[in-house]
């Protein structure tokens, strides 16, 4: 039985109301939670009904018994995250209102707030006895029998220092076992795909290597901007959004060696490990025009929008292959995707030999799937090769409907399944990387909204570079 009481810290924000709201409700729908309440805290003056109000046009068709469900068991308590005396109401709160719905106690706290308040709510969570141990997650025979977890969201830190600092406050206070660290592209079905297509099926391992694979590009395009985030993104920009977290979990997953087994545990290690071994090499990065008249944008800023960066591994396996990413905010359309490039193959033809090789490429988002790129004669033209592609799409086979990805991630929080999170010493490596870019170094090169950002991305570290996307 499926029983739960969400607490989401930073309910009034953003990623509450479009993302972890909808995901509750789907879980609902879904038959996924037999019981549970929510109970959304931030520093605001507000109440649920808003709350619940602004994420309903986030949902697709409501079912108006599945809301009702949901407005039965939601409440709404104002905490400033730095007043410990407050910390004493919410847990009073929390056991009132388990005994009302009748729960057993399994805690989800949810931190959806910029990274600076981890610390100090992870302290007080602590000193009020809120998150408590668990028997089975800690090995300790008089701990209770119901769980309490706790999910920090992305970005975790700024930068490797405050990532650790983050850790070690955490690592202190709860079990590894009890802390998910989240980034939600982990969730994403063919983001989770990626080391079962390359685990269970034979032909790709063998051409995993350096001896076949040319290059790898990492794509994240977005039309969107910035969405009325600018006190956010300002302080971060387009690297420490997305690259340090979702475009670097994507390459953990294509480069890792084989895990022993496919399982939390041993993904991390395989990932952690990878992931220790990714150097920076070169950037090109840019602004979209007319960023720095945006909302809370400080009019001199010098945050980048846009960024394809050159990285590599240094390992047996990847020495010698450059991994391309490339990311942006209003570009000429949503795509993310990764493009394996395989070597050329010597051309025997006497004449009209192929004039690109062979690629893999998953599709991610907006579409979903996989394709293999492969040279064919041109049925009309005797002497020449032409490209075919071989497709699996993934919403023809199975529907557009699976599920979203805090959907998938939350409902793993609640059977303990760690495998899609990731760990700490995951988040310290590509910290890391992402430390070596010494922004000052770099142009800031201006673009243009709905272009393919700035041209100068067409080479890094003097190669000329034919993005797929
Ligand atoms: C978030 C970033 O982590 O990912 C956003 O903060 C970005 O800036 C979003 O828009 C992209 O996610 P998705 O799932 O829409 O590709």
């Amino acid at each position: 039985m499926n029983q739960v009481t969400f607490i989401i810290l930073g309910a009034t924000g953003d990623l509450c109301k479009r993302k972890l709201i909808p995901a509750i409700y789907k879980l609902i729908e879904n038959n996924k939670l037999d019981k549970f309440a929510f109970i959304g805290v931030s520093f605001d003056k507000t109440d649920i009904n808003k709350i619940l109000q602004e994420s309903q046009k986030f949902i697709s068709k409501i079912n108006n018994s599945i809301w009702e469900k949901l407005e039965k068991a939601s409440y709404y308590y104002q905490l400033d995250f730095y007043e410990k005396t407050g910390y004493k109401n919410l847990h009073d709160l929390i056991k009132d209102i388990e005994n009302k719905h009748k729960l057993n106690g399994n805690r989800l706290f949810y931190l959806a707030t910029m990274p600076e308040h981890f610390k100090i709510i992870t302290k007080y969570l602590n000193e009020n006895k809120i998150i408590f141990k668990h028997q089975h997650e800690t090995n300790c025979s008089d701990c209770k029998k119901a769980w309490a977890r706790i999910v920090y969201e992305k970005p975790f830190g700024h930068n490797l220092k405050s990532a650790r600092a983050i850790n070690n406050c955490i690592k202190k206070t709860f079990h590894e076992n009890q802390i998910y660290r989240i980034d939600h592209y982990l969730g994403k079905e063919l983001v989770s795909n990626i080391s079962l297509v390359r685990f269970t099926n034979r032909i790709f391992e063998p051409l995993w290597n350096n001896k076949n694979i040319e290059s790898v590009q990492i794509i994240l395009k977005e039309k969107i901007g910035i969405e009325g985030r600018g006190d956010f993104y300002d302080k971060y920009g387009a690297i420490k959004d997305v690259a340090q977290n979702h475009m670097l979990q994507i390459l953990s997953l294509i480069a890792m060696e084989q895990p022993k087994k496919l399982e939390a545990k041993y993904i991390r290690d395989a990932k952690a490990k990878v992931l220790k071994s990714v150097i920076f090499k070169d950037a090109i990065l840019g602004q979209y025009e007319g960023y720095t008249q945006e909302k809370n944008i400080n009019p001199e800023s010098n945050t980048e929008t846009f960024a394809a960066l050159n990285l590599e591994i240094k390992n047996k396996r990847w020495a010698g292959v450059p991994f391309y990413l490339k990311t942006g905010k209003y570009l000429d359309q949503k795509d993310t995707s990764v493009h394996i490039k395989f070597k050329m193959v010597e051309c025997l033809l006497t004449k009209g030999c192929p004039t690109d090789s062979n690629y893999l490429t998953l599709k991610i988002n907006p579409d979903q799937g996989f394709y293999l790129e492969l040279n064919i004669k041109d049925p009309n033209n005797n002497d020449q090769i032409m490209p075919v592609q071989m497709n699996f799409c993934h919403s023809c086979l199975f529907g557009p409907n699976t599920p979203q990805a805090y959907e998938h991630l939350i409902l793993d929080v609640i059977n303990g399944d760690q495998s899609a999170f990731v760990r700490a010493d995951e988040i310290e490596h590509s910290w890391k990387v992402i430390d070596k870019i010494n922004y000052k170094k770099f142009k800031l090169f201006s673009y243009k909204k709905g272009s393919n950002g700035p041209e100068q991305s067409n080479k890094l570290n003097n190669k000329i570079i034919r993005w797929r996307a």
